[in-house]
Order: structure tokens, then sequence, then C-alpha cells
């Protein structure tokens, strides 16, 4: 089978030095001016690209393309349960932002836009594109892997309060002078770095985050537990490519599946491990495995999490339902005549995996382009 957008790039390290390749410019352009006809013809923007590339080693995609071309990335990544929305993904062109303060002002900009603020929780997908990296040129940087993330600090006994994945993150802040409070779910701030200057952090403003406190719709003593959790997973290390252009600053969002919280944030015994606490709690027996008092804690801390959700109004859905949805979107492609490469390990739930219809199936693995990728080249900190 031809697979349009399928190139030979077993994901070898991105070469920031190295000019655009015509060929990916070429084949990106090609299905994207054939999946909008209203674009027109594409011969005479192929035209146009080739000459730009042979004389800048690179070139500069149109806003309808940028808009399509983060589409197909989305549609492409194969990690990803939630991509029948592909197409509602809102763009925000921001390849004009140079100083740091204008990156984190659309940075906070992004956070309202996504749900987080004044349309508080009716939070919906978006994309804010920075500049392309320009071949052998410094780009700017956001370290945080995600815009919204609580620090972890190590303790004098060996354990850590807060998120024990940002402990190194957080030290690297505290070197930066930030002062945390010490607390389990403290904002960590935002460090821009653009070319030439030293990075600088910056507090997000209470307008650009929205958290919700979790309770249980039977457990009056959960809320004792003083767990909360941010509304939007804002993952802003992963590098986008588009035609061969790559834009390392092109942080993005969707809502939450809430087992993304409650079966791996807080219940991973690298994370918050909070499973002891909750069997504890509901007077559970962990002498042994096998009473599965780890499974019984694992499920009502997801059904609080969901019903917090819920009940504040932020939008958020089930791995029930997302896996629905993703069969759907399984569906609409085929019919469209496009594969749909998937990662098995990724794509299903982390609670529950068999009773979900992803389950019961395999995928084809296929890498893909335009598509974002792990940001280690653009984040010194960032995790996979
Ligand atoms: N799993 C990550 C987290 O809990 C977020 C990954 C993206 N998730 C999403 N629903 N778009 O922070």
């Amino acid at each position: 089978m031809i697979v349009p957008g399928y190139r030979d790039h077993p994901s070898e390290p991105w070469d920031p030095a190295a000019p655009v390749d015509p060929g990916e410019a070429e084949d990106f352009l090609r299905q994207c001016y054939l999946e909008n006809p209203r674009l027109g013809p594409v011969e005479p923007r192929l035209a146009i690209v080739r000459a730009q590339i042979a004389a800048t080693g690179s070139y500069v995609h149109t806003t309808d393309e940028l808009t399509y071309g983060a589409k197909m990335a989305w549609r492409n990544s194969s990690r990803c349960i939630g991509r029948l929305y592909w197409r509602s993904l809102v763009v925000l062109d921001r390849r004009r932002a140079r100083t740091a303060d204008e990156i984190f002002s659309l940075l906070v900009n992004h956070l309202q836009a996504a749900g987080g603020g004044q349309q508080a929780g009716r939070i919906r997908p978006v994309i804010s594109i920075f500049a392309a990296a320009q071949p052998g040129q410094p780009y700017a940087k956001v370290w945080n892997e995600q815009l919204i993330r609580y620090a972890g600090y190590r303790t004098e006994d060996g354990g850590v309060v807060g998120d024990p994945r940002t402990v190194d993150f957080t030290e690297r802040m505290q070197g930066h002078g930030w002062q945390g409070k010490g607390e389990a779910f403290d904002i960590l701030p935002l460090a821009v770095e653009v070319p030439g200057e030293p990075v600088r952090l910056y507090e997000l403003p209470e307008r650009a985050i929205l958290e919700v406190p979790l309770t249980h719709p039977e457990f009056g003593w959960f809320a004792e537990l003083g767990l909360r959790w941010h509304a939007v997973p804002a993952i802003s290390t992963m590098r986008l490519t588009v035609g061969g252009v790559n834009y390392p600053l092109a942080p993005f969002n969707g809502w939450y599946m809430g087992s993304e919280i409650g079966a791996r944030n807080l219940a991973d015994a690298d994370r918050y491990d909070m499973l002891p606490a909750v069997a504890a709690r509901m007077g559970l027996d962990t002498s042994h495995e096998s009473t599965l008092w780890r499974d019984r804690a694992l499920v009502e801390l997801n059904r609080a999490v969901l019903w917090s959700f819920e009940k504040a109004g932020v939008r958020i859905s089930d791995h029930h339902t997302e896996s629905q949805r993703f069969i759907s979107h399984l569906r609409n492609e085929e019919k469209a005549g496009r594969p749909v490469p998937a990662d098995w390990t990724w794509i299903v739930p982390p609670i529950s995996g068999g009773l979900t219809p992803v389950f019961h199936r395999y995928y084809q693995e296929m890498d893909l382009r335009p598509n974002f990728y792990p940001g280690e080249e653009t984040c010194p900190y960032a995790k996979g």
C-alpha cells in the first residue's frame, strides 16, 4: 500500500542544522492540497516552495497549511486515543512572537483559550505554534514538560512532597531563585528561554489556571486526602514537524481522560502513590495482594476524579467513552482511505483495559508525518 506522508525515517534524531528536505515538503503539500480542494492547485505552490528551500534552506507555511498540518500531526499521533476530534483543533499561529515576555503572555492566552480561563471548564483542544526553527539557528524553548505541572520536593527522610516526577525540574527552578510553598500541589513557574538570553521564570496568573479539588460521591472522608488536579493537560516539549519544517515550541492540549489522573498521576508508585492511603481509609485488608485491595482502591480513586470534574463542570471523559470514540475514529479514517497508526501500549487505558473495545485488536504502527516528536533536543528536562 502506498501511504501518503509515509517516508522511511526511523525516528532518527532531528538535525537542527539540516536544511528542509524538499521531498518531505512536497509530500505534505500534495496531501494537504488534496484533502483541501478549496486551497486550489498545488503545482504553483510547489514551485514557490522549491525555490524558497533552494534559496534559504527552509520555507514559510501559509496559515492554511500550518493549520491543517497541525491537525494532520494530531491525526498521526499513534499514542493518542483522543483523535476522533482532530478536525476541531484550534490552531493559534504565534510565529511572530520573539521575546520571552511575549511568549509567556501567549501561553497564558493559550490556557485561557483552552478553557482554563473565562470559558472555565469547556475544555477544547488548542495548539499554539511559535516560530519555526531555521537551519543552524537557535530557537525559543519552554523547559517545562507541561504548561501546568506540580512541583516535587525531596524531603530529608528520602521521601517526596508533591509530584516525584518533577523533583529534578523543581530543583532546577529553585536554583534559578524560585521558591515554592513546599506543598503537595504547588504549580511550577514557566521557564522560557529565547536565543541569546538567560532563561526567565514566570509565575502563571490565577486566571490561567483551573483546578479541581477531589471528592468522592459516597466517601465523605475522601476530601480529607487533600487531592486535586489541574483541568488542562498541555504538553509543551514536543516538536511539531510539518512538511520538513520543525516547530520546536508548539504546546498543545486536549481534555483529560479520567484514568490519566486516577490510574497514573495519583496512583503510580513513582508518582503520588495514593492507593495505600485510599485503601487504608476504605478499611481494606492489604495484607495479601489477592484481596485485590489495590484494584478496589483504584476504582474508587477513578470514580472520585470523574465525579469531581463533572460536578465542577470541567470537561473530562471516562476510558469507556474515549475508547468507543477511538473506534469511531478508526471507522471514519478507514472510510476516508487513510491508515490509523496506533501504539497498543499507549492506546489501551491503564485501568480495565480488557473491558474496552480498543484492547481486543491489533494496530498498524507507522511513523507518518506531519507528527509530534518527544523534545529531548528542545527540552533538557523532558521525560518520555
Ligand atoms: N497523561 C498526561 C498527564 O496526565 C497528559 C497527556 C495528554 N493527555 C490528554 N488528555 N491530552 O498529565
